[in-house]
């Protein structure tokens, strides 16, 4: 029996997989994949068993959507709350009549926009999807990959995939081939390395199916490029990720605990000077890492370790390492990680709400 893992809501979830399992490692070309292999790990998803694999936001970890005990195995292997629902991954929209009921003719512009790519639409779910994977919701999350791994993964298995990211409940979600292994090697049958993924950053995702369309997740697409397709897409308060809006019922995942890095985490809020004069207090008092951008890492005391996540003026590069930089292992040299904050406009939206939804304490400057 592996160790239960503690979650932050002392709910103890014990993987009840008992022994370890022999785990296949496919490499495979991100641009070109080999067919060769991929069929190997079409096969494993065709017998029920989960199989890791690269999208274009994070690695995932999938499973034949229609086989209840494959579902009941991801929830196993990550340690996720059952009442958390997955996403499920279809790689043409012929699959999308076998994933939901509803019509979906009036969002047609919206999916050709966003679709394939890292954005997750949810519909009214058809009824040949288990309620495992929709956690007994009434809807169903759904995304169409662009990542030519992804898509020839679910084209070969012949099904549409339900997969969460690929990382043990509650860390951040795996963006390089060293995440996958170190969470996912000998609890899943074949692990697919592809190098780092490109957005770094969770699918967006917008809920489709209860009225007035509505953002629950910021991700890599800015909302502001859907307002064409989308004009009246409201953007609740708790997508900031700042705790007093966390707890909305609209999508389970919002109330556990997320991105968690192995050290505390301050994300320090406010206007620029003030910032900076805080960080340099905090990173005073203990050893600690500054997670920045290039135009502020200057700014900081000299003493003080800095770990430069991109530039301002590129809020892509900055999401696409931040979760590298929250699960590095030097990380663990350190007694604290500060971070500052990154301007909301664009991805920045994304950027800020898994800070804060990562920050064990967010400090106002
Ligand atoms: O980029 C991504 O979205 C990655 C890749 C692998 O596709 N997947 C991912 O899955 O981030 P996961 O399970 O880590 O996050 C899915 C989120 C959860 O917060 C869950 O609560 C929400 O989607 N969700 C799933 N189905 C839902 C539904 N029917 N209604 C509301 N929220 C839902
Ligand atoms: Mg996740």
């Amino acid at each position: 029996m592996r160790e239960p893992l503690a979650l932050e809501n002392n709910q103890k979830i014990v993987l009840i997989d008992g022994g370890k399992m022999d785990t296949v490692y496919l490499r495979v070309n991100s641009e070109n994949p080999d067919e060769t292999s991929l069929k190997k790990a079409a096969e494993l998803i065709r017998k029920g068993e989960l199989v890791v694999f690269p999208t274009e936001t994070v690695y995932g970890l999938g499973a034949n959507s229609f086989d209840e005990t494959a579902i009941m195995k991801v929830f196993e292997a990550k340690g996720r709350p059952q009442d958390n629902p997955l996403i499920i991954h279809i790689s043409n929209m012929e699959m999308l009549k076998e994933v939901v009921s509803q019509d979906v003719g009036s969002f047609s512009a919206l999916m050709n926009l966003v679709w394939p790519g890292p954005v997750t639409l949810i519909f009214d779910k058809n009824k040949e999807i288990p309620n495992s994977v929709t956690a007994g919701l009434k809807s169903v999350a759904v995304r169409f990959p662009s990542h030519p791994v992804a898509q020839e993964l679910i084209r070969l298995s012949g099904v549409p995939i339900a997969a969460p990211s690929a990382n043990l409940s509650g860390r951040p979600s795996p963006t390089m081939e060293e995440h996958v292994i170190e969470d996912m090697d000998e609890r899943v049958s074949c692990i697919i390395l592809s190098g780092p993924t490109v957005f770094g950053l969770e699918s967006t995702i917008i809920d489709l199916s209860r009225g007035r369309p509505s953002l629950l997740r910021p991700g890599p697409i800015d909302p502001d490029q859907l307002k064409g397709v989308l004009p009246d897409l409201h953007v609740p308060e708790f997508v900031s990720g700042r705790k007093e809006y966390l707890g909305d019922p609209m999508s389970p995942g919002l109330k556990y605990r997320h991105y968690s890095p192995d050290i505390p985490l301050i994300l320090v809020e406010g206007e620029t000077g003030m910032v900076v004069a805080k960080v340099g207090i905090l990173a005073g008092r203990k050893k600690s890492l500054v997670l920045c951008s290039e135009e502020m890492k200057d700014y900081y005391p000299v003493q003080v370790k800095k770990v430069v996540l991109g530039s301002r003026d590129n809020l892509l590069e900055v999401a696409s390492n931040l979760f590298k930089e929250l699960r590095n292992k030097e990380n663990k040299e350190y007694s604290q990680i500060i971070a500052e904050p990154f301007p909301e406009t664009g991805v920045g939206l994304a950027i800020m709400n898994r800070l804060r939804k990562a920050a064990w304490k967010i400090e106002r400057a």
